[in-house]
């Protein structure tokens, strides 16, 4: 039984924002938008051409403009907001429909689309339009250094410890739209499983690589699904 101070901890990944109209990334094709992964997603993929990793990000960042939260994205809110216990929102999505529907104690262990970083001075900073190449930055005014602040394979994702530390002390584990394939955050679960008697709940359209760790599956879409799981949580107060 979920307790009403429990501490909820929560990870969410693509499915979350399918329905808003973002697209998930690991297609039939396994290419992600026609590009493989490591062109537009690693260190080297940047190093070798930098604009086309630009022009990749570019179109994701302009396409948020387009998308809204959707009914789940409302959901988590909600439940932050009147629940009574200790509460972590991670998303491995780069997208900002979670804060945009009013989610605080959140983060984005993947990065943000709308945030950039300067790889000569340090500096993270809000971003909304294109980065190119010649992009200066806001904060040193260095030109060359500006990329898209986004964790690629072969980098560390971002609050390992904030969100390990969480995950010890977690009762209710919720994990939602994530096809449980890309470390650490497929991990998640198993470490969450450590702590006795915590509670772990996947979310998805379809039963995926890390499904026999939970205790229950709630099968179907996200915006569907959450408000009802948000409501019945919520029941306990
Ligand atoms: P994936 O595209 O691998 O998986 C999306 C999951 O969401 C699948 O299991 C779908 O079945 C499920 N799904 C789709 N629509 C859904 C819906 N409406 N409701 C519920 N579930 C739904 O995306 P992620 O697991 O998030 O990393 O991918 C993890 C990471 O791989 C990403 O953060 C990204 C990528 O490479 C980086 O960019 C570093």
């Amino acid at each position: 039984m979920i307790q009403p101070d429990a501490s909820i901890v929560i990870l969410t990944g693509a499915g979350m924002s399918a329905e808003s109209g973002v697209p998930t990334f690991r297609g039939v094709d396994g290419l992600w938008e026609g590009h493989r992964i490591e062109d537009v997603a690693s260190p080297g993929g940047f190093a070798r051409d930098p604009d086309l990793v630009h022009r990749f990000y570019n179109l994701r960042r302009a396409a948020l403009n387009h998308v809204e939260p959707n009914a789940g994205h409302l959901a988590l809110a909600r439940l932050e907001s009147e629940w009574r216990g200790r509460f972590l929102l991670v998303t491995q999505n780069v997208d900002d429909l979670h804060e945009r529907a009013g989610s605080e104690k959140l983060i984005h262990m993947h990065g943000e689309l709308r945030k950039a970083r300067c790889e000569g001075c340090g500096a993270v900073m809000s971003w909304t339009q294109d980065l190119a190449s010649g992009t200066r930055c806001r904060a040193c005014g260095e030109i060359g250094g500006m990329r898209p602040h986004i964790v690629w394979f072969g980098e560390f994702p971002f609050e390992m410890d904030v969100i390990l530390a969480a995950l010890k002390r977690a009762d209710l584990f919720l994990c939602i739209g994530t096809s449980g394939v890309v470390y650490p955050a497929a991990g998640f679960a198993q470490i969450a499983a450590e702590r006795p008697n915590c509670h772990l709940i996947e979310m998805n359209l379809e039963s995926t690589a890390i499904s026999r760790q939970f205790h229950e599956h709630i099968v179907g879409p996200a915006a569907i699904e959450l408000p009802k799981l948000v409501e019945r949580l919520l029941a306990k107060r």
